[in-house]
């Protein structure tokens, strides 16, 4: 059953080597990928086995940075579909006190042959490196977030969550509210929402805006009462203040009560609104305390659930899923 349910995917138009960013996607192969998660989502969620299409495989996986979500929700993809996962651990690396670059890190650990390789790095274009010299294994490289550029695997299960509690992406006004410069999870949601004919509204201080977004039409807003009315999807980011420079730091309460997401901001998108956030979450600050918690406004846990089947279609579609076409 599992397998009739598998060829009725198309496959076809699938032919990345890796995933690097949601600009190399397509729109097919964003529906290829949304479509296939759903399939696993309902595998999972009635408990039923899933096919081990990835036996014998070994995924690798490196966090340079910290992760809950993200690291968590691959290894469990990966075990699912029948992989073996072997995490890479910074703090006991040669990378670590021995100084290895990055580049010979990489070499290194693709010396040893993995079947594929997932990679998270607070430098832009880590996983475009890993990518390049990832050359004597040929692992697909995924990107688990390089710096502020690129999250695909987060704007692919937003994707799902939109998809599947509102309708199509086509359809959908979709307002990504705060520190939108620092915000790699910002960046792919642009691009994914942009090539799925979302409406796209940023909302934030204008210290924390980028003044041009490539390839994309956005409509930017300083001001929640003028960004959120009919909002379909409101998507809370946190200030990212690992990633700023000294004296960029927005003033805390002062930021809460301009752009912190309320219930009474969720009536003023609409009774329908639904708030969205990647996590981590700093409560009080980008968003109320209660407002995570309301099951008929929130989406938050249903992205981190929704992460898993995601990422079963990522490992399945760059390293199994070709085999049985
Ligand atoms: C984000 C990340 O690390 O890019 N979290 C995530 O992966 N779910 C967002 C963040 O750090 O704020």
């Amino acid at each position: 059953m599992n397998e009739q349910g598998l060829a009725q995917i198309p496959l076809s138009g699938f032919a990345a080597q890796h995933l690097l960013d949601v600009e190399s996607l397509s729109r097919t192969d964003i529906e290829a990928i949304l479509d296939r998660a759903e399939f696993y989502e309902k595998l999972l969620t009635a408990r039923q086995p899933v096919e081990k299409v990835l036996e014998g495989k070994i995924v690798l996986t490196l966090f340079f940075e910290p992760s809950t979500r993200t690291r968590i929700s691959f290894e469990m993809a990966a075990k699912r579909l029948g992989a073996d996962v072997v995490n890479w651990d910074f703090e006991r690396s040669s990378m670590a006190g021995k100084g290895e670059s990055l580049k010979d890190t990489i070499r290194t650990l693709d010396a040893v042959q993995p079947d594929a390789l997932v990679i998270r790095h607070s430098e832009q274009g880590a996983a475009f490196l890993a990518a390049e010299h990832a050359s004597l294994s040929r692992a697909p490289v995924i990107n688990a977030g390089d710096g502020i550029r690129a999250h695909p695997t987060q704007a692919l299960l937003d994707a799902l969550a939109m998809r599947q509690a509102k309708g199509p992406l086509e359809d959908l006004t979709v307002a990504i509210v705060g520190d939108i410069s620092h915000s790699r999870v910002a960046r792919s949601n642009i691009a994914l929402l942009a090539k799925m004919g979302a409406t796209i509204r940023l909302i934030g201080p204008r210290s924390l805006m980028p003044t041009s977004f490539p390839g994309a039409k956005v409509e930017i807003y300083h001001d929640l009462g003028q960004g959120l009315p009919g909002a379909d999807i409101v998507m809370c980011l946190r200030i990212q203040r690992e990633r700023m420079a000294v004296g960029e730091l927005p003033e805390e309460s002062e930021y809460h009560r301009r752009f912190g997401m309320t219930r009474a901001w969720m009536d003023v998108a609409g009774s329908g609104a639904l708030v969205m956030h990647p996590g981590p979450m700093n409560r009080g600050i980008e968003i109320a305390e209660d407002l995570p918690d309301d099951p008929d406004r929130s989406l938050i846990l249903e992205q981190v659930r929704l992460g898993v089947p995601v990422r079963m279609a990522v490992l399945d579609l760059l390293l199994g899923g070709r085999g049985r076409v």
